[in-house]
């Protein structure tokens, strides 16, 4: 009889490099509930949780779907009639796009990593914005390439600072990354802030990845996608229900090759990817086809909510003595700042205000800022009363923090 080893199974290397604040700090907060005090997540942004509901159609689409026996295996890149929307939708918003352009995904996650194993080789450069979404850091971690990170300043209302991306580009750099309308910083960027992001990876020929999965939450109205502003840019744009559907558990996403001969390998790189994982969820494409052709009524009562709450955020958080908070005018992200004691960092504030009010937010470096900056990320999906106590609790732990 063989003897059995106690040995752990080893863990390969690439885990000691991937970290996601965004979860990670939630075993934090499952600490300080079992210690019997109540926790407020304003970590993830996902609207479900906080009562808004996905419109009765999509469910019904969905629904029918399944009853209807759309339940094996899609063709790879996703059902024709959804790719079919998706491209009239893009084309509808200035990117002029064909149906064999576009993958369904299972979310904009998945479009994202299927977009960056395309094109980017283990040990090259990725150009980032800070703060940033943290699964562009993830998936480089992932393929052992290297986040390059741009800045974008709040004193300029977090726009990315176009002459530092240029200094940063080299012969290793792959893709830049555009995050618009923005998570974190729950900003949109000006046209002509736009076009030199465009005009600058036409220069080098780096392909943008657009991420425009809050389009259609600006609280002024739907953004037009990044590629209308240039048609022979290499540009790839990703978006899914996830959040102006309000559906982000199903998985529902899209990604879409800029109809660019220069992309046309990037394509056939994808789809030789997405191949390989089979498919995105089938009956949620479904929902894609009823989404984007059907009824959008409930994006207007959501964006009034958002702006609700983001007016009532920036109003509060700019109140409290030492932090200062960006008005967002996108989404549901606010990125306050607190203006910290030397030596201590953002993480140390933020896990202060989970242990002493139970209310979790996520830190700054989570999304690549420095710790000793003092920013944080809030999600103000809650309702506005809940939303008031809140900042109630904060200006509190803040007056003690800062010792004022
Ligand atoms: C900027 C950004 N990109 C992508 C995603 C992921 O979205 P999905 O649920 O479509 O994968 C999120 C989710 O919060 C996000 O904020």
């Amino acid at each position: 009889m063989t003897t059995r080893t106690a040995a752990a199974i080893p863990v390969a290397s690439r885990i000691g490099g991937f970290v996601y604040a965004i979860r990670n700090i939630v075993a934090e907060a499952r600490t300080v509930e079992a210690s019997g005090r109540k926790v407020r997540y304003l970590n993830i942004g996902d609207p479900i949780p906080f009562g808004f509901r996905t419109p009765p159609h999509l469910i019904e689409a969905v629904t029918r779907a399944m009853r209807d026996g759309h339940n094996g295996y899609t063709p790879s890149p996703g059902i024709p009639a959804a790719r079919a929307a998706v491209a009239a939708e893009l084309t509808s918003r200035g990117m002029p796009m064909d149906a064999d352009r576009v993958i369904m995904t299972s979310g904009t996650s998945e479009g994202i990593e299927l977009a960056l194993q395309a094109l980017v080789d283990p040990g090259t450069e990725v150009l980032v914005p800070v703060p940033t979404y943290p699964l562009y850091t993830a998936v480089l971690a992932k393929i052992g390439a290297r986040p390059r990170y741009y800045r974008t300043d709040p004193s300029r209302g977090w726009l990315p600072d176009v002459e530092h991306i240029r200094s940063l580009v080299n012969a290793d750099t792959r893709a830049l990354v555009v995050i618009d309308p923005n998570n974190p910083a729950g900003v949109v960027y000006p046209a002509d802030v736009r076009r030199q992001l465009i005009a600058l990876a036409d220069e080098y020929n780096i392909p943008v990845l657009a991420d425009e999965v809050y389009g259609d939450l600006a609280y002024d109205g739907p953004v037009p996608a990044l590629a209308s502003l240039d048609h022979e840019a290499p540009i790839i744009s990703f978006s899914s229900l996830s959040k102006a559907y309000l559906a982000p558990g199903w998985r529902a996403g899209w990604l879409a090759v800029g109809r660019n001969e220069r992309l046309d390998g990037v394509l056939a790189g994808i789809k030789k990817l997405a191949d390989g994982r089979l498919c995105a969820p089938g009956p949620m494409q479904h929902a894609v086809v009823a989404a984007l052709n059907g009824d959008r009524s409930h994006q207007m009562a959501f964006r009034a909510a958002l702006r609700e709450r983001a007016q009532l955020t920036s109003s509060r958080l700019n109140a409290i003595p030492g932090m200062s908070c960006v008005p967002p005018v996108a989404a549901f992200y606010a990125m306050p700042k607190v203006d910290l004691p030397p030596g201590r960092t953002d993480e140390d504030y933020v896990l202060g205000l989970l242990r002493a009010t139970g209310v979790l937010v996520v830190y700054g470096s989570g999304f690549g800022l420095p710790a000793e900056q003092g920013f944080m990320r809030v999600v103000f999906l809650a309702n506005p009363k809940e939303l008031g106590e809140v900042y109630d609790a904060m200006a509190e732990f803040t007056r003690d923090f800062l010792g004022r």
